[in-house]
């Protein structure tokens, strides 16, 4: 009898261990026949601006990108324009490179998910960066912002950057279908605005320090980038810098502001024009720009250009 238990115990385990094995193998293979054909568009929007964030990380922290980090996953998109290595300190070096590694992660992620397109031609030049912050200003900085010259400088560009990922995978959200196309945006907007807490919690502490040579201190930066991206993504109040009036603040009882919310703490959605107008810096989804000289790919992407 015992004998008997025993290996009803044993062919059960045996059993359970094959389960597991199998669902652990078909989670992650590529599965983009299963993903209803709107899912995989909102995915693949999402990869236009993974691409951009694992460039520019992958530039600041090393001085070269996926071409020569990870060059499959470019599928022979065309080099990145402009990006540099950044002159940080250890501990934002090593950030960055974290971050970098981060979105490498989420272009595999992707990439097993869906079928994918090559990477999109990405401006990452110092003139791209200066011109936002010429923008946020409304009149030219001289010497013009350069985002690779220092520690605080590529923390001001970076702050342009996961925030409205973040903002696309919220709006992305309530419109996917498949379990599988839900855990995996859901997945990615985690780390996404751990990133974007990061990058503003470095930046909070020294939200009273001067942008030196300027005369503007750091929160005044976010402020004004945050109401650049308001302008240009006419879709009201979804973003908001460092030190806000009481009443964009939580509870609309606070001014620090070290992460962006809605009425209810919440992150603000973007739809997927909303942010090509941010990131093509034409407050025009049918006109490419800024970081996207050619304009993003992809079915989403594509329908307006
Ligand atoms: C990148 O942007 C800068 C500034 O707008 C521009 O001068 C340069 O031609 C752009 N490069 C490409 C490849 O689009
Ligand atoms: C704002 O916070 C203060 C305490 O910090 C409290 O006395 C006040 O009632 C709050 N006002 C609102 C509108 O919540």
């Amino acid at each position: 009898m015992i004998h008997h238990i025993f290996n009803f115990m044993n062919s059960f385990v045996v059993f359970l261990l094959v389960l597991l094995s199998y669902s652990h193998n078909v989670v992650p293979v590529k599965s983009f026949r299963t993903i209803p054909k709107s899912d995989v568009d909102l995915i693949e929007f999402a990869l236009n601006l993974e691409y951009l964030e694992a460039e520019f990380f992958l530039y600041g922290a090393l001085g070269y990108g996926l071409d020569k980090f990870a060059p499959k996953l470019t599928q022979g998109g065309p080099s990145p324009f402009g990006g540099k290595i950044a002159y940080l300190s250890p501990l934002i070096k090593d950030v960055t490179l974290q971050f970098a590694l981060q979105e490498v992660g989420h272009l595999r992620a992707i990439k097993n998910t869906v079928k994918g397109f090559p990477r999109p031609l990405l401006n990452l030049s110092s003139e791209t960066f200066g011109q936002i912050i010429d923008s946020a200003f409304g009149k030219k900085l001289y010497p013009s912002f350069d985002p690779y010259s220092n520690d605080i400088n590529y923390l001001i560009a970076s702050y342009a950057i996961p925030y409205v990922g973040l903002n696309g995978y919220v709006g992305a959200n309530p419109l996917l279908k498949s379990p599988l196309a839900k855990g995996l945006i859901a997945g990615l907007l985690g780390v996404e605005s751990g990133q974007d807490a990061v990058i503003r919690a470095l930046l909070y502490e020294r939200k009273d320090e001067i942008v030196k040579p300027y005369k503007w201190n750091v929160a005044e930066f976010t402020n004004h980038i945050s109401q650049l991206r308001n302008t240009l993504g006419k879709g009201g109040i979804k973003d908001e810098g460092l030190v806000v009036p009481k009443e964009l603040g939580a509870e609309g009882n606070v001014t620090g502001n070290i992460l962006a919310g809605n009425i209810f703490s919440y992150s603000y959605a973007r739809s997927p024009q909303e942010i090509l107008r941010i990131v093509y810096g034409t407050s025009n989804e049918r006109t490419p720009g800024g970081f996207y000289p050619q304009g993003g790919r992809g079915t989403i992407a594509k329908s307006f250009l």
